[in-house]
């Protein structure tokens, strides 16, 4: 009770006066440790193309790894994420879980770089399909709504993921949002003796416009149609958690929501709902590109949003996100210390 009978008011600015104390009591604190890095892996030798909407990216063949991994440890990154580009196309993928595959190559090379280096490994069809989908297609069905055969993509999909694990991947990362994926992966991996191997699933993965630019990058755009028969629906977030309980009952050990920048309601329904799963947050290409192209305008702080954005969504429940901007976050850490 203070003099005037009534209770006092909090006065928060009594914890916010200077930046030690600032600093002392701050919740979410960015740290590269929690950062994963996105790499895009192509075909053939001595190329790094740029990708032309995500500004600091290139494709990039085995070939430039070694450099490429010295740049990204050296900075303190201790994870990556790798998506492949293959030489060959076809309607089932088969560069996707071929022994002498894109990412395979990729994955031995690294390993033999750097054999600490986290390396999580996409697990899908899109980049590897003729027409650009994300599992086996016959085509559309009478309303022309994409026809995604579940079950003959399970095979593929679980084929894939041993492969990534022969191949050396820590941590195999399924996004093509089949029914019983994790499952079906989960089997193949124990019973091709990869019981050690975890499963981080792209488990509330939305059909969204932020995509775009990873597209681009990938080189896997559907030449038809669009994702919204097997990808979710952005007006939906109580499926979200439902997404995750199948996960969960599957076998994943770790979630994962994408987009995170335009889902944080999403990301911290997951977290208060599964707190003891880790999970994961994807800030994706078109939520990074649209930063950058605000910022190359001069529109607004690059550094500044960067860290308020990527805090926002550590403090909304992520555990660890998946960013481009890993490496720049890496370096601005440093500077700050
Ligand atoms: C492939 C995949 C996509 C992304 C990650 N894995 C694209 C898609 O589903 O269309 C998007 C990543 C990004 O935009 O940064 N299944
Ligand atoms: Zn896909």
């Amino acid at each position: 009770m203070n003099h005037s009978g009534q209770f006092p008011k909090t006065r928060l600015r009594r914890l916010r006066q200077n930046s030690r104390l600032r600093n002392l009591i701050r919740e979410t604190r960015l740290d590269t440790g929690r950062l994963v890095l996105p790499l895009f892996i192509r075909h053939g030798a001595n190329a790094k193309i740029p990708v032309q909407s995500m500004p600091g990216h290139a494709q990039i063949s085995v070939d430039h790894l070694e450099a490429e991994i010295k740049e990204i440890t050296g900075l303190g990154i201790k994870s990556v994420l790798l998506f492949g580009i293959p030489a060959m196309k076809d309607s089932l993928g088969q560069d996707s879980y071929s022994d002498q595959g894109i990412i395979q190559s990729a994955i031995r090379m690294i390993k033999k770089i750097d054999p600490t280096l986290l390396v999580i490994s996409d697990v899908c069809l899109c980049e590897y399909t003729d027409h650009g989908h994300c599992g086996v297609v016959e085509g559309r069905d009478h309303s022309h709504e994409v026809d995604v055969d579940n079950d003959k993509t399970l095979t593929l999909l679980a084929k894939q993921a041993v492969s990534h694990a022969q191949a050396g991947a820590d941590v195999i990362a399924p996004s093509a949002n089949m029914d019983g994926m994790v499952h079906a992966i989960r089997e193949a991996l124990d019973v091709a003796g990869f019981q050690h191997v975890p499963i981080l699933s792209y488990s509330a993965k939305y059909a969204s416009s932020m995509y775009g630019p990873f597209r681009h990058a990938a080189e896997g755009a559907p030449k038809f149609g669009d994702r919204r028969t097997y990808q979710m629906d952005s007006g939906n977030a109580k499926e979200a958690v439902r997404e995750c309980a199948l996960d969960i009952a599957e076998g994943a050990d770790m979630l994962m929501v994408k987009p995170a920048h335009t889902y944080l309601d999403v990301v911290y329904q997951v977290k208060q709902t599964y707190p003891a799963l880790p999970l994961a947050a994807y800030h994706t290409s078109g939520e990074f590109a649209m930063i950058k192209a605000a910022a190359e305008k001069g529109w607004i702080d690059e550094r500044k949003s960067v860290f308020e954005i990527l805090t926002a969504i550590q403090r909304a429940g992520a555990d660890f996100v998946i960013t481009y901007y890993a490496k720049e976050v890496a370096g601005w850490l440093r500077e700050d210390r």
